[in-house]
C-alpha cells in the first residue's frame, strides 16, 4: 500500500468484541487503517486486556476519577490528541457523547449500532424488533453526530429474523454480522 495507514482510536465499554474484529482486519498490509488506541469508560472492560495482548495502548478513563462529564469527555479528547489519532470507533462504548464533544471530531466518529437504523436507535433493539414482528434485523455502521444513533450511515447488514428467535438468538446472529461490517465499513472510510 502506497498510503500509510490511518490512526484510528476505539472506544469501548466491555468485552471489546467488535474492536478486536478490527484489530484483526487491520493487520492485513492493504487495510488503509491501524488500531492504536483503545479507550475504555471502565476499567474492568475485558478488551483492555486482549488490546494490551496485541501491543495496543489501552486507558481507562473512568468518569469516577473526574468531576463530571465535561472533564472525562476532556480527557478522552485529550488521549485522542496526543496520539495523532484520525478517526474514532465507537464499539460497545455505552457512554453517550456530548455535542461539544462531537463538534470536535466532525465526520470523524463512526458508531456500530445492532438495528437497522433508522429503526430502534436506543437500548434492546434485539427484543424491540422481535415484539414488533419484525421479518428482517441487522447493524448500521453510521457517522455519528449529536443526535443519538442518527447520523449519516455508512453501511448495513441484513439478518433473517426466524420464528423461533428469542432476544439471545438474535443477539448472536447479528453480532456475526457486525464483526464483518465493521471492518468493511471502517476501510471504506479510512480509504476515503
Ligand atoms: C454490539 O452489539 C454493538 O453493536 C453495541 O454494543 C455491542 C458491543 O459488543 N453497540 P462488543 O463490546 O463489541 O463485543
Amino acid at each position: 500500500m502506497g498510503e500509510r495507514k490511518k490512526r484510528i482510536a476505539v472506544l469501548i465499554s466491555g468485552r471489546g468484541s467488535n474492536m478486536k474484529a478490527l484489530v484483526e482486519a487491520s493487520r492485513a498490509d492493504d487495510y488503509p487503517a491501524e488500531i492504536v488506541l483503545v479507550i475504555s469508560n471502565k476499567p474492568d472492560a475485558a478488551g483492555l486486556e486482549f488490546a494490551r495482548s496485541r501491543n495496543i495502548t489501552a486507558v481507562a478513563i473512568d468518569a469516577k476519577a473526574y468531576q463530571g462529564r465535561a472533564a472525562q469527555e476532556n480527557a478522552i479528547h485529550q488521549a485522542l490528541v496526543d496520539h495523532n489519532i484520525e478517526l474514532i470507533c465507537l464499539a460497545g462504548f455505552m457512554r453517550i457523547l456530548t455535542e461539544d464533544f462531537v463538534a470536535k471530531w466532525p465526520g470523524k466518529i463512526l458508531n456500530i449500532h445492532p438495528s437497522l437504523l433508522p429503526k430502534y436507535p436506543g437500548l434492546n433493539t434485539h427484543q424491540r424488533a422481535l415484539d414488533a414482528g419484525d421479518k428482517k434485523h441487522g447493524c448500521t455502521v453510521h457517522i455519528v453526530t449529536g443526535e443519538l444513533d442518527a447520523g449519516p450511515i455508512v453501511a448495513q447488514a441484513e439478518v433473517p429474523v426466524l420464528p423461533d428467535d428469542n432476544a439471545e438468538s438474535l443477539t448472536a446472529r447479528v453480532l456475526i454480522e457486525e464483526h464483518k461490517l465493521y471492518p468493511k465499513a471502517l476501510k471504506m472510510v479510512a480509504g476515503e
